[in-house]
């Protein structure tokens, strides 16, 4: 099999521009590219007794969640931004972030400061089914520090390419502020529910 970009209705949005859009959804399409490129090469590669090919697959397996992470996280990302805005104080998201956070302000605020860590990386909020919490996690190489297993609910993407067209790296806090303002929290809601 292959994956197939993922087209992405998105809204007019506010503090990011089109043409930020544009450069990020084109990033987001090389990891897809990228991903069919592995498996088909290490595929490839499995016909042959070629000592160099077996370790070229080694090493593209190790690489696979580069890619492949790259991939996945930027649809959770832009998924965000679909539909109609939304969320509910009443949803279970809310329920199980008062509930660790103490409040829905407090859960943002937490996100945001998790945001503010320097360097590169995503702030990723997690479900954990079996201890029915949720986890807030900066999170530097996606393929590297992901919690095992756990759906993912947010993902604020803060490697520079996300913001750069818009913003310079001193003014992040007016990308995340753009991030805020453009997420529908039902779409992290309704994750939260199929996680839980
Ligand atoms: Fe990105």
């Amino acid at each position: 099999m292959t994956y197939t970009p993922k087209q992405f209705n998105l809204p007019a949005l506010t503090g990011l521009s089109a043409e930020q859009i544009k450069v990020h959804l084109a990033l987001y399409e090389g990891y897809v590219k990228n991903v069919n490129l592995v498996m088909a090469t290490i595929a490839a590669y499995e016909k042959t007794d070629d000592e160099g090919g077996k370790y070229a697959i080694a090493e593209m397996r190790r690489r696979f969640a580069f890619e492949f992470d790259g991939m996945r996280m930027h649809e959770y990302y832009f998924e965000q931004f679909e539909g109609e805005k939304g969320g509910s104080p009443e949803s279970g998201l809310a329920k199980a972030a008062a509930e660790k956070y103490g409040s829905g302000e407090n859960f943002i605020k937490h996100i945001r400061e998790v945001a503010g860590s320097r360097g590169i990386g995503w702030v990723v909020v997690y479900a954990d089914p079996r201890a029915k919490t949720i986890h807030t996690v900066f999170v530097n190489d996606h393929e590297l520090g992901q919690l095992a297993g756990l759906p993912v609910l947010l993902a604020l993407d803060l490697w520079e390419h996300a913001y750069m067209v818009d913003y310079v790296p001193a003014e992040k806090k007016n990308y995340i502020d753009a991030f805020f303002a453009n997420l529908n929290w039902s779409v992290v809601e309704k994750r939260f529910d199929a996680a839980i």
